[in-house]
């Protein structure tokens, strides 16, 4: 079988990162065995500023034949914000109902800590983000727009099932994880992330949450504020396992989790439907004033294509990889995750590469 998987490369240090994901993804298929062919899409701010074109339906529609899409950055300085990314990243998770957005947090090394006295051990946990409704609805507008007596609203939208299948998500990764630590360790831990003190209604969240806890008596629930969460992941990031939050507080303490995990160079994330085409992308966005150096850190977006590998069943491929990027940082021989490593983005690429085919 050979899987087709889609490239969109985007805009500013998306395409530098993307290639050196597929530098990853060709060593990693030569080495496992595995077969794939890139389907090539060119949407990005940078060619809608050439073109005016945005991604229209007939190739939502062709995404739905592909096995799964890497993205590498989509953000251009020069055109009205969030126009391109809600077309095409947007388009993608709307389009494709892709409902998880699946963000481990995870430090692979104490030095990329920003926080006193905090190991890998204590810095190791996944959010789950629902990626289709709440905030990004899309559903609103604006009433007298330009005038004094303007009026924005958007609607916040959760349904039972959104909110149902995201809590389903989290406690089978809870097991998943509970199962990989092999019988040790922590118990598996649900947290749902809300704020139904002030937003009433998002109590729906907790009673989705309690309605799948019931198939789950051996993985615990809590709950926590999405304030009280922002504090607790910097005072005791060790107290969490699996979160579970809507889609706006998962976007917002998902930046807070790459800080502490080493910065936006290294997180990574899956925009997953089970069984269906999933898109994954470093959680960063296009730096417009890195691009073209060289300089950008490439580890969140191949730690982007070690989860896609993961998904796609190649769990070797996938953990060789990621086992890649967890020795280069451990070992000091990359030291930060951002442009001050003081190694290219192309070196950095050429170093998974060796380490992969050296651990082979
Ligand atoms: C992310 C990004 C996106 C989001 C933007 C680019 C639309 O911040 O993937 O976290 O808000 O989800
Ligand atoms: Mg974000």
């Amino acid at each position: 079988m050979t899987y087709k998987i889609g490239s969109i490369p985007g805009d500013g240090i998306g395409p530098e990162v993307a290639r050196e994901g597929l530098k990853v993804l060709a060593a990693a298929a030569e080495l496992d065995g595995f077969r794939y062919e890139l389907v090539d899409y060119p949407y990005s701010g940078e060619y809608y500023l050439k073109t005016k074109e945005l991604v229209p339906d007939s190739v939502i529609d062709e995404w739905r034949t592909l096995d799964a899409v890497l993205l590498g950055a989509i953000g251009h300085p020069d055109v009205e914000p969030g126009l391109v990314e809600r077309s095409v990243i947007l388009g993608l998770r709307f389009g494709l109902d892709m409902y998880i957005n699946l963000r481990p947090i995870k430090l692979y090394s104490e030095h990329l800590c920003p926080i006193k006295d905090k190991k890998p051990e204590d810095v190791e946990f996944v959010v789950v983000r629902e990626n289709t409704e709440g905030l990004y609805s899309q559903i609103g507008g604006h009433l007298k727009k330009g005038t004094a007596d303007e009026v924005a609203l958007i609607n916040g939208v959760y349904t039972w099932k959104g909110c149902e299948r995201a809590c389903r998500y989290a406690f089978e990764v809870a097991r998943k994880r509970a199962a990989a630590r092999g019988g040790g360790g922590r118990a598996p831990q649900v947290t749902l992330v809300d704020k139904d003190n002030a937003i009433r209604p998002h109590d729906i969240w907790d009673r989705a949450l309690a309605h799948v806890a019931k198939d789950y008596p051996d993985v615990q629930t809590d709950h926590a504020y999405v304030d009280a969460c922002c504090m607790w992941m910097v005072k005791n990031p060790e107290w969490f396992d699996v979160i579970v939050t809507t889609n706006m507080f998962g976007d917002i303490i998902t930046d807070l989790g790459a800080m502490i995990q080493g910065g936006m160079g290294i997180a990574a994330s899956g925009n997953i439907h089970p069984g269906q085409t999933s898109m994954f992308e470093p959680i960063h966005g296009s730096a417009p004033k890195h691009a073209g150096k060289n300089v950008a850190c490439p580890l969140g977006m191949i730690s982007a294509v070690s989860m896609m590998l993961d998904f796609l069943g190649e769990e070797k491929s996938a953990a060789r990889i990621e086992g890649a990027v967890a020795h280069l940082l451990g070992s000091g021989q990359i030291t930060s995750a951002d442009t001050r490593s003081g190694i290219s983005t192309s070196d950095m690429g050429d170093m998974v590469v060796g380490e992969i085919r050296a651990k082979a």
